[in-house]
C-alpha cells in the first residue's frame, strides 16, 4: 500500500520543523510506523523568517534519503516547499526558486498567513495559475479569519484552489473548533486529501492513519480511498477534482 505525506517539516535544521538528522530519522520512524511510504518534505519558505532555496532543499533531501537508506528506514522522500503566499511569489516563480509536489510542477503548497487571508490573495493566485499552477491551500482549518468565515475558503476553491486538512486538526489535537471545522469543509467536499504537517513537537504525533480511520468511519471507506488516491495524484501531477459544495447556512432556529 502507498500512503503520501504532502506536507512535512522532517528536513533538519532549516525551519521549526527538525533541528537534526537524528530527530528527522525519528521522524521518518515515526511516518513509517504510521502507514506513510512517501513523503514530501516541506520547508516553509516566504514566511517571512524563513526562505529555503530550491537547490539547497534539492540537495538536503538527497542526503536524507541516503541517511534513511543507511538507516534502512523504508520511506521515499521528494524535495519541495510549503509556500507563503507573499509579494515575493511571483518573483521566486521567475527565478526559478519554488518547488512543487510534482517534478512538472502542478501543484503548489500554499500557506496563508495564520491570522489571515490578505486582500491580494485572489489577484496572487489568478497569477499563479495563469502558469498552470494549481495552489494546494494547506489546513485553511487553522487559519484564523478562516474560522471566522469559512465560506472564504469556497471562494478560492471556485478561483481553482485545492485544499489539504492537517490530519491532526480532524483527529482534535487543536482544539474542538478546528476539528469541527475541519469536518464541515470534509462534509461539504471541499478537502482534497490529509497530510500530516509534521514538526518535532511535543504533543504532535503522526495521526495519518488514524485520520483516514475516522474519515472512513464517519464518510465511508471510498472518500478515505480518495483521500490517499489524490494525495499520490498529487506527488504524479495527475488530476485532481473536487466534487465540493458551499457549506451549508446556519439554520435559523425562529424561522418556522
Ligand atoms: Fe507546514
Amino acid at each position: 500500500m502507498v500512503l503520501v505525506d504532502i506536507h512535512c517539516h522532517i528536513l533538519p535544521g532549516i525551519d521549526d520543523g527538525s533541528k537534526d538528522w537524528d530527530t528527522s530519522i525519528k521522524l521518518a520512524k515515526a511516518a513509517v510506523k504510521d502507514g506513510v511510504t512517501h513523503a514530501i518534505c516541506t520547508p516553509h519558505t516566504l514566511n517571512g523568517r524563513y526562505t529555503n532555496h530550491k537547490d539547497d532543499i534539492i540537495w538536503l533531501t538527497d542526503l536524507y534519503q541516503k541517511k534513511l537508506d543507511e538507516a534502512k528506514v523504508p520511506l521515499t522522500v521528494f524535495p519541495g516547499q510549503e509556500v507563503r503566499l507573499s509579494g515575493d511569489l511571483i518573483d521566486a516563480l521567475d527565478q526559478d526558486d519554488i518547488l512543487f509536489c510534482d517534478e512538472d510542477g502542478t501543484y503548489m503548497l500554499l500557506e496563508f498567513p495564520s491570522d489571515d487571508v490578505p486582500t491580494y490573495a485572489q489577484d496572487t493566485i489568478f497569477k499563479v495559475m495563469q502558469r498552470g499552477i494549481t495552489p494546494i491551500i494547506v489546513h485553511p482549518e487553522r487559519n484564523k479569519k478562516i474560522l471566522e468565515e469559512p465560506t472564504v475558503l469556497q471562494e478560492l476553491i471556485e478561483q481553482g484552489c485545492l485544499v489539504q486538512i492537517t490530519a491532526s486538526s480532524y483527529m482534535g489535537t487543536f482544539g474542538k473548533k478546528i476539528e469541527e471545522i475541519s469536518r464541515k469543509f470534509i462534509e461539504a467536499g471541499q478537502c482534497a486529501c490529509f497530510a500530516s504537517d509534521a514538526h518535532d513537537l511535543p504533543k504532535r504525533q503522526y495521526q495519518y492513519s488514524e485520520a483516514l480511520k475516522k474519515l472512513s468511519k464517519e464518510f465511508g471507506s471510498d472518500l478515505a480511498q480518495q483521500y490517499q488516491d489524490n494525495a499520490r495524484a498529487f506527488v504524479n501531477g495527475d488530476n485532481v477534482q473536487l466534487d465540493w459544495r458551499p457549506l451549508g447556512k446556519k439554520k435559523k432556529f425562529w424561522l418556522f
